[in-house]
């Protein structure tokens, strides 16, 4: 998509002037800020409702100096950052002594991604004349769905729009529609690369360039929201269910008269109930799942059915996603089920 300058040159004063923009990359759309600027990042921390102690993300434009944010570049980042810059891999590394550690929420390590999205590449090019960092968020409130076009943005901020959010910059659909990979690289020495969070670029893809499977967070890893048991979670209770229990557990619920909003991959007669079906292929599913998830939470249902997806490492970042949405409703299938 492309967009006129004026409204590029536009979102960088505002953020320049320690404003908050929401604009789009391949991922999800980020809710922006000056990453040195500690009173606009205490903006971000405010709109979305999140804690103070929760790092962000600084997004960082193509060429940008690396060294500028943090302490080192091992070799193992350069490879990865040869390897998949721009796109969706936040690395997390030392941070450099002099930016501020409230973008880090007090962290001494600091997360650093290079979108590969037009427009963010635009927005990170006229700020601060393509040497800033703009510190970005999902632009959603803390815990809910992560937004992948504008009007989710608009819909989760709504009033606030002009005033709290200066400015929603809007570059269509997110075209990888679930946050991104992250890796840790600050405790190399002890503990080699950690999957933080997974994500479009997967385990095996980190690995063929790493030489080595990366590890999985120890009790002791920073913390990090996307992380947290319960997150991405729409507000109607949702559960999963295995594809072969999907027709019966549905037949029942109906016939219990509970309404239910269905998110499915197999075909099935499900006419009667809001339903979005999903293709069976990661990447579009990872598209649309964001977007599905949000119109079955507007059904108004007593629950979000979701068909469990494969158990394959193709599918594992959805996985992941799936079961912190559905973190909160355990036992609330049987409870409608059996009461
Ligand atoms: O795809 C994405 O990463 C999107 C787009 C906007 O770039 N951003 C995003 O941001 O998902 P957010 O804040 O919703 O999630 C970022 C995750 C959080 O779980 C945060 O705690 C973790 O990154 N994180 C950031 N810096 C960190 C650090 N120094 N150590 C550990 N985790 C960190
Ligand atoms: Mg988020």
């Amino acid at each position: 998509m492309t967009m006129p300058s004026s409204e590029i040159d536009a979102a960088a004063r505002l953020l320049e002037q320690g404003r908050l923009v929401a604009f789009p990359t391949e991922t999800v759309y980020g809710l922006g800020a000056d990453a040195e600027n500690p009173a606009a990042l205490a903006r971000i921390f405010a709109a979305k409702g999140r804690p103070a102690d929760h790092p962000l993300i600084v997004h960082l434009a193509p060429g940008a100096d690396l060294g500028y944010w943090v302490g080192s570049v091992p070799a193992v980042a350069q490879q990865l950052i040869a390897a998949f810059w721009p796109g969706p891999l936040t690395l997390i590394l030392p941070r450099a002594a002099h930016i501020p550690a409230a973008v880090a929420g007090g962290q001494s390590s600091i997360g650093i991604r290079c979108p590969s999205h037009p427009v963010a590449q635009a927005l990170l090019r006229a700020f601060k004349g393509g040497q800033g960092g703009i510190a970005a968020p999902s632009a959603n409130r803390f815990g809910q769905v992560s937004p992948t076009i504008a009007q989710h943005v608009r819909d989760e901020f709504g009033t606030e729009i002009g005033s709290v959010i200066d400015m929603v910059v809007d570059g269509g659909q997110s075209a990888v529609g679930i946050e991104s990979t992250i890796v840790d690289l600050s405790r190399l020495e002890s503990l080699g690369p950690l999957l933080l969070r997974p994500g479009h670029i997967d385990a095996a893809q980190l690995a063929a360039v790493l030489g080595r499977s990366p590890g999985l967070p120890d009790a002791a890893a920073p913390r990090a929201s996307g992380t947290l048991a319960a997150h991405y979670a729409p507000r109607t209770p949702l559960v999963m269910v295995s594809p072969t229990d999907l027709s019966e557990t549905v037949r029942q619920l109906t016939a219990m008269k509970r309404t239910v909003a269905l998110l499915h991959l197999q075909d099935g007669d499900f006419s009667g109930l809001q339903t979005v079906q999903l293709a069976a292929r990661p990447q579009e599913y990872a598209h649309g799942l964001y977007a599905a998830l949000r119109t079955l939470d507007a059904a108004g249902a007593a629950l979000i059915v979701v068909e469990a997806v494969p158990d394959t490492a193709p599918w594992q970042a959805i996985g992941d996603r799936l079961r912190r949405a559905a973190y909160g409703s355990t036992g609330v299938l049987e409870g409608l089920l059996y009461k």
